[in-house]
């Protein structure tokens, strides 16, 4: 559980000012617990952790993953 937790690390890139990560607590209570602005070209370096299970990503972003990079879809 430990090594998959914290083994896992990725990288969110800014393609605007303002984008918000979103931090959400583990266990039977999912809640906000961080949050964190980046401004355009902004690189955050993050992972999951005992404390973080989740997180939301509110504005432009790109996500750079062991599963692939995931980009902003314009609808
Ligand atoms: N204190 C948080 C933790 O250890 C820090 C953190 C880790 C975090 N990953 C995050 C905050 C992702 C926001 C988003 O879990």
């Amino acid at each position: 559980m430990q090594d998959a937790v914290l083994g896992d690390y990725f990288f969110i890139q800014a393609l605007e000012n303002g984008v918000q990560v979103i931090g959400l607590t583990r266990g039977s209570e999912t809640k906000f617990h961080h949050l964190e602005k980046l401004d355009k070209g902004e690189v955050m370096v993050v992972q999951f952790t005992d404390h973080t299970s989740a997180m939301k990503i509110r504005g432009k972003a790109v996500l750079y993953t062991k599963h692939g990079q995931i980009s902003p879809s314009e609808k």
